[in-house]
This record gives C-alpha cells, structure tokens and sequence, in this order.
C-alpha cells in the first residue's frame, strides 16, 4: 500500500513512547514510563523524566520497530513532539529524531503535543471531519481547540487559567489518599460515590465570566473548595466518605468540560467534538460527553483510553496525516519549544 509509514516520538513528560503506523493503521505503540518515580514527590520532578527518557529512549524505539515489523529504512517520515512540554523532556525525543534521521535520510517532522492528542482519534474512527472540536485535556493541559485543518490550523479557542483539569484530579486525590497519578484512583472511587453529594463550584461559568471567558477553564477554585470541605469534616471529628468527594469533585470538572466544548461547537457550527488527552480517559467525562452531544444533535469522537494518556502513537498519527497531506518537513534545526501553541 501506498500510505505513509511514520514513526512518532513523544517525550514531552514522563512518558518515552514510540508508536508507528502506516496511514491510519496503528503498527506499534511502546511506551517506557517514569511514572513511579515521580510518584513520591507527587508530581512529575523534570529532571528525573529527562533521565528516564535519556535511558529508555533507544530501546523504545527498538522495540517499536520490532513490535512493527520494519525497519528505519522503510520509513517515509519520523515524527517527534516539538513542544509544547518540559524542555529538558522534549530534547531527548528531538535529538533522538534528528540523529535518526540525519542517519537515515528519512525526513523529520517536529510536531505539537496538543495536535498529536487529537490526531491520535484517527487511528481509531478514521479521518477528522473539519471543522472539529478538540477538548483536550490531560495534566498538562485543558484546552478547547478548533480544528479547521489537522495539517495546518489548529486554533485554541479557550484554555484553563490556573490548573489543568488532570492536575486537579491529582491534586484532589492527593488530598483524598489516594496515589499517584491520581486521576484514574478518582475516576474508580467515583463510580462508588454520590455525584450529588456536595455541590462543588463550576469555575468560570457565572454570567459575568461567560463574556471574558466564554471557553476558558479554572480549576483552582475548585481544589481549594475541596480542600476547605475535607478540613471542615476533619475538624468536626468526622470521617471523610472519600468516594461521595471523588464523584462530587469529578462531577464538576466533567460538567464545566462538557458544558464549554459543547458551547463552543454550537457557537462555531461545528458538528464534531474530539475528546483527547489523559483526562479523555475519565469515564464520568466520556459519559457527560456523550449525553450532552447527543442532546445537541453532536458527534462526539474518542479513542481507547490507551490511546488518550501520553504515547508515540499519537505522534506518528498526525506525522502519517502531514506526510499525506504534502505538508514540508521541518528544518534539521528546529527547535524543541516548551511553550509552543
Ligand atoms: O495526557 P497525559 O497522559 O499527560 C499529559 O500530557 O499531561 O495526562 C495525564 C493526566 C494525569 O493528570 C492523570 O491523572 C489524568 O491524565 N488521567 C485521568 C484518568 N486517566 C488519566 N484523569 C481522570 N480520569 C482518568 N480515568
Ligand atoms: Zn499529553
């Protein structure tokens, strides 16, 4: 077959991942993580991923390849995170990717994190109708994207102000008990607990902050509400009924998300919303989602949960629809940009 074969790098947080695909098929996806060695400082510690990537990235890619079946030189493009991500993270994947290419002369594209979250949906429901919806949201990120053309232009119509909507969840399930990362521990719990149990406050939805940010997001009023309310219940001498706060927290999150990607679609006349990103992979939030869009008469769209968490899968996606879009490679030296948008 004629379509492209790609390798995709990701390095951009804690996660070495290398997946290749050809056209929309997915060959391999090899994700090394650093993840438990974060989890005793509660957070990833940047130093210690660009370490982890440094050790695991050939051999990820060795096994990417093997997993595959090819080899380097029946690549038609090797795609790599650009940004944005920790700049340390990033260097490891970008270096990684320019040497290979350089060796190998297969053309190199350096790509967005964001976009690559979204293009990873095509392995799993094909090509993206555009204009699309992209709500995007990991722990890095929570964004609402407009997508008119993967290739090309993809816009940010609103992101959170404060904390990321994965942070929250880690935050809240720190302050719950429960590990690292927490976001996953939240969404078991929850399936336990009473999403009505307290009604924890929907950032930026009031009136007054629907004009200036009508498609942001702002979760740090939210994990401090938490805060406050866990510490109350402890002062009173009462137990806290951890999986009532983990639905009633996740509930809040899940509505504003749903809410504004909705808005947003309805507001541009767009048809399609894309989940993406580690959040995407919440099971509360592809259930809203999905009511909602229906409701509206919308189409909405997410991969495997697999497929939403950080991996080199979701790169080699969108570098196999540049390469088939025509779209140039990069310049050898382009840079690795942690704040690219
Ligand atoms: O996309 P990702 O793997 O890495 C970043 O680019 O940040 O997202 C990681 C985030 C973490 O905050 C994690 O707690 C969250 O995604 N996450 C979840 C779930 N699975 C992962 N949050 C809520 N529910 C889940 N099931
Ligand atoms: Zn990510």
């Amino acid at each position: 077959k004629n379509e492209p074969l790609v390798m995709g790098i990701e390095t951009s947080c804690d996660e070495t991942g290398v997946g290749i695909v050809r056209g929309h098929e997915l060959l391999a996806d090899a994700v090394a993580s650093s993840v438990d060695e974060h989890a005793r400082f509660g957070g990833v510690v940047p130093e210690v991923a660009s370490r982890a990537h440094l050790e695991a990235m050939v051999p990820t890619i060795r096994r990417a390849l093997d997993d595959a079946g090819v080899g380097l030189a029946d690549l038609d493009g090797i795609a790599v995170t650009a940004g944005p991500g920790l700049a340390g993270a990033l260097m490891v994947g970008v270096g990684a990717a320019k040497a290979y290419s350089i060796a190998t002369g297969v053309p190199i594209y350096g790509v967005n994190h964001l976009s690559a979250h979204i293009a990873v949906d095509t392995l799993e429901n094909g090509p993206i109708p555009e204009p699309a919806i992209g709500l995007l949201v990991s722990g890095g990120h929570s964004s609402i994207m407009m997508v008119e053309d993967l290739a090309g232009k993809v816009t940010q119509l609103g992101a959170s102000i404060d904390d990321a909507a994965g942070e929250a969840f880690d935050k809240v399930a720190r302050l719950l008990g429960l590990p690292f990362p927490g976001g996953p521990y939240i969404d078991r719990a929850a399936k336990e607990g009473d999403r009505a149990y307290v009604e924890f406050p929907r950032g930026l939805s009031a009136a007054k902050d629907m004009q200036k940010h009508r498609y942001d997001f702002s979760f740090s009023g939210l994990k401090t509400a938490v805060a406050r309310w866990i510490e109350a219940r402890r002062a009173d001498g009462e137990d806290v009924p951890v999986n009532d706060v983990a639905a009633a927290f996740q509930e809040a999150v899940c509505d504003v998300l749903t809410r504004k990607a909705i808005l947003a679609a309805q507001e541009h006349g767009v048809e399609t919303i894309l989940l993406g990103g580690g959040v995407a992979a919440n099971s509360r939030l592809r259930g809203l989602a999905s009511e909602r869009a229906e409701a509206a008469g919308l189409t909405l769209r997410y991969p495997r949960p697999k497929l939403c968490t950080d991996n080199g899968a979701m790169v080699a996606a969108l570098g196999s629809h540049l390469v088939a879009a025509g779209v140039a490679p990069s310049q050898i030296d382009f840079p690795a940009n942690s704040s690219m948008d």
